[in-house]
């Protein structure tokens, strides 16, 4: 078996049932091109990596990055790129509605050497939406005006989970990435230090047959936080920006609870102001569970020893803040001040403990 020119990279999540007829697609359209396949799988619980190990064993050709404990589809790109030494990288949906057979035609012009990236586009002439809702088309027509400014790049289709590229291309933007959500092609166009050389081929977005889809209402806020990172992300990590945001949310959630149990319901002011901020806690812990830790998102008996460990980090983080104001305003005075010193010392103590504890990565 020839090394192969072209890996293409299928980032998959539950997709067992497309799995052999993607495999045989592909065969279909390159011919003459030896290739290899490389899933990455993120422990679906369909056994999509079973299925491509299964195929694996009669197709050298064909094998699975299996990560576990996480969870993304721009981060599954990026592994199976580096797990791969062919000259050239495509990227591919394992779910047959990006159109294989312009796997060539991408391969042929990315040879001529002229170009960096291929991009398989939906809006370059002759392409096509398929089947998408007025409403989705207009949230992905937005989406890539705002991508124009980020990359200053002209892409027709920035959106598109689809394309091919140089290896030494990827490596460039490779340090810059953010890896964080559904956005690879933006990623990887806004991280090159010198602005990629794009040709688009076009093609027509095919009607998922088999599975469902994985992009739901939270890949607009991945999508902000990608912009985001691009934008501030060597001063502030989005993370933290998105903690210290759930956090502002708590205080809110911390006064709602306390005005209706000290005002309404005539509780104690010590007993409201308790249950306000377990409440508090409890709220920004789900809300950071699913916002700032989607990638590692808690669920089951995990979820529950999370909450324990992010209750336990808050309350040292309690301590920490009530301990440098107090000591402040003793020895400064400015009881205001010394109350927002307080404050960020135990965001920053939050941010970072239950980082460790609460959301620690599986290894
Ligand atoms: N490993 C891994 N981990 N794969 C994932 C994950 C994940 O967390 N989430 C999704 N995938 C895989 C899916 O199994 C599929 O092969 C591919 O990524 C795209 O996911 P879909 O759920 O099929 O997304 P879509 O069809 O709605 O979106 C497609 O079109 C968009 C066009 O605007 C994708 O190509 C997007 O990248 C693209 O932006
Ligand atoms: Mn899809």
């Amino acid at each position: 078996m020839p090394p192969a020119r072209l890996a293409i990279i299928v980032p998959a999540f539950n997709e067992r049932e497309n799995v052999p007829q993607l495999v045989e697609a592909v065969g279909r359209a390159l011919q003459d091109v030896p290739w290899e396949l490389v899933f990455v799988d993120d422990d679906s619980p369909d056994g999509t990596a079973d299925e491509v190990r299964a195929i694996a064993q009669r197709d050298a050709r064909v094998r699975v990055v299996h990560r576990y404990g996480r969870r993304g589809l721009a981060s599954a790109c990026v592994e199976g790129i580096l797990a791969t030494s062919a000259p050239y990288v495509a990227i591919m949906d394992a779910d047959l509605q990006h159109d294989e057979t312009i796997l060539r035609a991408m391969f042929d012009r990315l040879s001529m050497d002229d170009v960096d990236l291929v991009v398989g586009s939906r809006y370059a002439q002759g392409g096509g939406m398929g089947e998408w809702s007025e409403r989705r088309q207009r949230a992905s027509r937005l989406a890539t005006r705002l991508a124009l400014r980020l990359t200053r790049t002209p892409i027709s289709d920035p959106m598109s989970g689809f394309m091919m590229m140089r290896r030494d291309a990827f490596m460039r933007s490779l340090p810059s990435l953010s890896s964080v959500g559904f956005k690879i092609l933006l990623d990887i166009a806004a991280s090159a230090p010198t602005p990629l050389r794009i040709a688009e081929v076009p093609y027509v977005f095919r009607e998922r047959q088999r599975g469902e889809s994985k992009l739901d209402s939270l890949v607009l806020w991945e999508y902000a936080q990608l912009l985001l990172d691009k934008m501030i992300g060597r001063y502030v990590p989005i993370r933290f920006l998105s903690f210290a945001l759930v956090g502002g949310i708590g205080v809110f959630v911390h006064f709602a609870v306390l005005t209706l149990a000290f005002k309404l319901l005539a509780q104690s002011f010590a007993t409201a102001q308790t249950g306000a901020t377990i409440v508090a806690i409890s709220s920004n812990f789900f809300l950071n569970n699913i916002f700032t830790y989607r990638d590692q998102r808690l669920r089951g008996w995990d979820l529950a020893k999370g909450w324990l460990s992010f209750n336990l980090v808050c309350a040292f983080g309690a301590a920490a803040n009530i301990g440098v104001a107090d000591w402040l305003f003793t020895h400064r005075g400015y009881w205001a001040l010394s109350a927002l010193a307080g404050i960020v010392v135990s965001v920053v103590w939050n941010y970072v403990m239950s980082g460790f504890f609460t959301w620690r990565k599986k290894r």
